[in-house]
C-alpha cells in the first residue's frame, strides 16, 4: 500500500511492525528522547506524510497540523487523553484523530491505588528512611499514616478509569462519593456510590482522586479554594493530567498542612516540576506511568497502529475523537 508514516517516538515493536507492513516510508524518531517542536516540524513539513503517530507530550497544534499538508489522512495519539492535539483544527481540515481508550483503563486505575496506598501509608518516605539506615527498631509513633479501609473515597470524573478505580475499592469497604456530569448507575449499584457536587466531595472525602480529562473546564479544577475545602487529614491523588491541579497552590497547601498529602503521576508543566515540591515528604511522585504495564503498552501500540492504517486506507477508525469529520 506504500504509506508514508512518521512516529514521534518508538512505541512497542508490535505496533511498529504492523505499520512497517503497510509502509514504504516509516520514519521513527531515532532518539531515545522526545522530539522538540522544531524537530517535529522538520519531520512533517514538505514530507508528504500519510499518517502521524504521536505521544501525549507532543503538542500537535494548528501550526503542526498545517505543516502536515494535504497528504495527511489521520493522526493517532498513543494515549487516551488527547488534550495535546487541536482536534477542532484537525476536524476543520478533515483530518480524523484517534486515541487509545479502554485498553489502559485497569492499568491506570491500578496505578491510582498504588498512589493512594503509598501516600496514605507513607510508603516512599518509609522506604527512603529504611534505605538510609535510619530504622533502629519498631516504634509506636513511627511513620503513622491514614486508614484506608472504611474511609471515604472521592472520585472526580467517573468515566472509564474513574469507574474502574472506584469499583476496586470494594475490598476496602469504603464510602464512595463521585462527581461527574452524568449519573453512573454502575457505581451506585456496585459500591453504593453517591453522586455529589464538588464542594461536598471535597469536604467529606479522605482521598480525592482525579480522573477527568484536561479541558478548558477542568483546567485548575483543584486550586487554593478547593484545597482549603478538603479535610486537613485528606490526600489528593492525580493520575489524570497535571494542569487539572494548580501545582503552586498545591505546594502551598502541603506546606501549610491544609491537606495531609498528595500523590502525583502527572505535573502541570511536565516534565518540569514546581520547585520545592520534590522536597516535600508528604508527596509521592512518579513519572507519568499510569498506563505503564508491558501488556497495556503493547495493546495501545496495536490499537494506535490499526486505527492509523484504517484512516490511511480511507476507512473509519474504531476510536475517533473528532467524528464530525465523517459528517
Ligand atoms: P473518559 O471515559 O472519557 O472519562 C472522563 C470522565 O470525566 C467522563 O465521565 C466525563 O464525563 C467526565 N468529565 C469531563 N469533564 C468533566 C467535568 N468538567 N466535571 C466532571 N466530570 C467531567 O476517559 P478515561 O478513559 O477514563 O480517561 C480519563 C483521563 O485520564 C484521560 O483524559 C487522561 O487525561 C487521563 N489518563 C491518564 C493516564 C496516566 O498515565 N496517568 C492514563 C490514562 C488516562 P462525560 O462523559 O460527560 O464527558
Ligand atoms: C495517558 O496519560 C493517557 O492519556 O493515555
Ligand atoms: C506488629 O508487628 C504487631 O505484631 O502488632
Amino acid at each position: 500500500m506504500g504509506f508514508n508514516v512518521f512516529v514521534t517516538r518508538a512505541i512497542p515493536e508490535k505496533g511498529l511492525k504492523t505499520l512497517a507492513d503497510v509502509c514504504d516510508t516509516l520514519y521513527v524518531n531515532p532518539h531515545d528522547r522526545p522530539l522538540s517542536r522544531q524537530e517535529i516540524m522538520d519531520a512533517v513539513k514538505g514530507k508528504e506524510r500519510d499518517g502521524l503517530l504521536c505521544l501525549l507530550c507532543d503538542n500537535i497544534d494548528a501550526e503542526v497540523i498545517d505543516a502536515l499538508g494535504r497528504t495527511i489522512k489521520g493522526i493517532a495519539n498513543y494515549a487516551v487523553g488527547y488534550n495535546n492535539i487541536d482536534i477542532n483544527t484537525a476536524a476543520r481540515r478533515g483530518i480524523p484523530v484517534t486515541n487509545t481508550p479502554g485498553v489502559l483503563t485497569d492499568a491506570t486505575a491500578d496505578l491510582g491505588w498504588a498512589l493512594l496506598f503509598s501516600v496514605a501509608r507513607r510508603i516512599v518516605e518509609s522506604d527512603r528512611f529504611t534505605r538510609a539506615g535510619k530504622f533502629d527498631g519498631w516504634a509506636p509513633m513511627l511513620h503513622l499514616g491514614a486508614d484506608i479501609t472504611g474511609a471515604t473515597l472521592g472520585v472526580i470524573g467517573a468515566g472509564r478509569i474513574g469507574t474502574a478505580f472506584a469499583l476496586k475499592s470494594k475490598g476496602f469497604g469504603m464510602r464512595v462519593l463521585y462527581c461527574d456530569r452524568s449519573q453512573n448507575e454502575t457505581l451506585e449499584r456496585e459500591v453504593n456510590a453517591r453522586r455529589v457536587d464538588l464542594e461536598t466531595l471535597l469536604a467529606e472525602s479522605d482521598f480525592v482522586s482525579l480522573h477527568v480529562p484536561l479541558t478548558e473546564e477542568t483546567h485548575h479544577l483543584i486550586g487554593a479554594k478547593e484545597l482549603a475545602m478538603m479535610k486537613r487529614t485528606a490526600c489528593l491523588i492525580n493520575s489524570a493530567r497535571g494542569p487539572v491541579v494548580d501545582e503552586a497552590a498545591l505546594l502551598v497547601a502541603l506546606k501549610a498542612g491544609t491537606i495531609a498529602g498528595a500523590a502525583l503521576d502527572v505535573y502541570e508543566n511536565e516534565p518540569e516540576i514546581t520547585p520545592g515540591l520534590s522536597e516535600m515528604d508528604n508527596v509521592v511522585m512518579v513519572a507519568h506511568i499510569g498506563s505503564g504495564t508491558v501488556s497495556t503498552r503493547d495493546k495501545m501500540a496495536e490499537m494506535a497502529a490499526a486505527d492509523l492504517i484504517a484512516m490511511m486506507k480511507g476507512e473509519r477508525p474504531q476510536h475517533c475523537v473528532n467524528p464530525e469529520v465523517y459528517e
